[in-house]
């Protein structure tokens, strides 16, 4: 069978997914809007081998009976619609630390999905590799598309999916990415997103949800980059008081991560366009304009606690590679 290898980009939520409605399916409770990162990428190699006894998998150089259960799991789901039970060789590397909250699961099962259904000459539409992307990992349903993403939240699998809504030249919009440990965290997202009705808050969050999306939207289709940046950083606060009030209450934030969301602040009282976003991990992604990329950067790269900045702009779709893994 065909060896395949994808390139992924990974990207950040400016409206987060958090908490499911159907945590088999990932159904999400909300829908959510991201930027794709070109920069922040995943490459993974798929060959479905008729001698293998079962999934070899690795990730980074390792392999983790955890981790390939997880991915066999999802492989079992691109198997099953292609009627076949042949196992498969995955080696997967990603150009940024994993497990550090810059959604490495999104790009990871996203480049999975679409190397496994390129491996075994799938015809699927985006749409459905979206659908099938979702249910290995809920971030991975909007990776699975290019540029601007919105992922509509739907009631069934069939109805949750991610569409472009600006392709990756429509906005030149940069991510410096500030790592603050390269460690793993804590918590995985998934154990989180069970969390989430605990909060006292979490229900007060959806009611505005559907708001800020529409708000979150105009502000993109108008490029107005104040009004994105500051409902980006407003919701990352929202998502963190969930996360702070859930039972048991996670405290994401390491205190390199204060100091750096404290110094985007501080830029922006002097006139740089700046607001900074933090999924479930440490480490921070500091939204800007590319004349202000190089002032951000090194602005930030002068704090004690950091360790590295990466830098990222809006990604493109999924794409085929010829460099394979192996
Ligand atoms: C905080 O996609 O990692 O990054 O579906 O269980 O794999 P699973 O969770 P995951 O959740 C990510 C949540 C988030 C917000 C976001 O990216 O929308």
């Amino acid at each position: 069978m065909k060896k395949a290898t994808i390139k992924t980009a990974s990207d950040i939520a400016l409206i987060k997914y958090w908490g499911k409605k159907d945590e088999e399916l990932r159904l999400p409770e909300n829908g959510s809007i991201s930027i794709k990162l070109d920069g922040l990428d995943t490459i993974t190699t798929v060959e479905f081998d008729e001698s293998l006894s079962a999934d070899d998998v690795t990730i980074e150089g390792e392999s983790n009976n955890e981790e390939t259960a997880r991915v066999s799991k999802h492989l079992d789901r691109v198997r099953k619609l292609a009627g076949t039970k042949v196992f498969a060789k995955v080696v997967s590397k990603n150009t940024f630390p994993k497990g550090t909250g810059l959604s490495s699961s999104g790009s990871g099962f996203a480049a999975l999905t679409f190397a496994a259904a390129a491996s075994l000459e799938l015809d699927l539409s985006e749409r459905e590799l979206s659908i099938l992307s979702r249910q290995g990992s809920g971030t991975a349903c909007r990776c699975a598309c290019g540029g601007f993403v919105e992922w509509l939240d739907g009631d069934t699998s069939e109805t949750s999916y991610s569409v472009s809504l600006q392709n990756v030249d429509y906005w030149d919009i940069r991510d410096v990415v500030v790592v603050v440990d390269e460690g793993k965290k804590k918590i995985s997202s998934t154990e989180g997103h069970e969390a989430a009705r605990t909060s006292p808050f979490y229900q007060a969050r959806l009611d505005g949800i559907q708001k800020k999306i529409g708000q979150m939207k105009q502000a993109i289709e108008q490029k107005d980059f104040m009004t994105l940046g500051s409902l980006a950083e407003k919701e990352a606060l929202e998502f963190h008081t969930i996360l702070l009030t859930s039972e048991v209450p996670l405290i994401a934030w390491y205190p390199g991560t204060v100091e750096v969301m404290q110094a985007v602040m501080s830029l922006r009282e002097v006139g740089v366009p700046c607001y900074f976003t933090i999924n479930t991990g440490f480490n921070v992604h500091v939204l800007t304009l590319p004349e202000y990329e190089k002032v951000v950067a090194e602005e930030l790269g002068k704090l004690s606690l950091v360790k590295k900045i990466l830098l990222a702009k809006v990604g493109p779709k999924p794409q085929g590679i010829d460099q394979h893994l192996f």
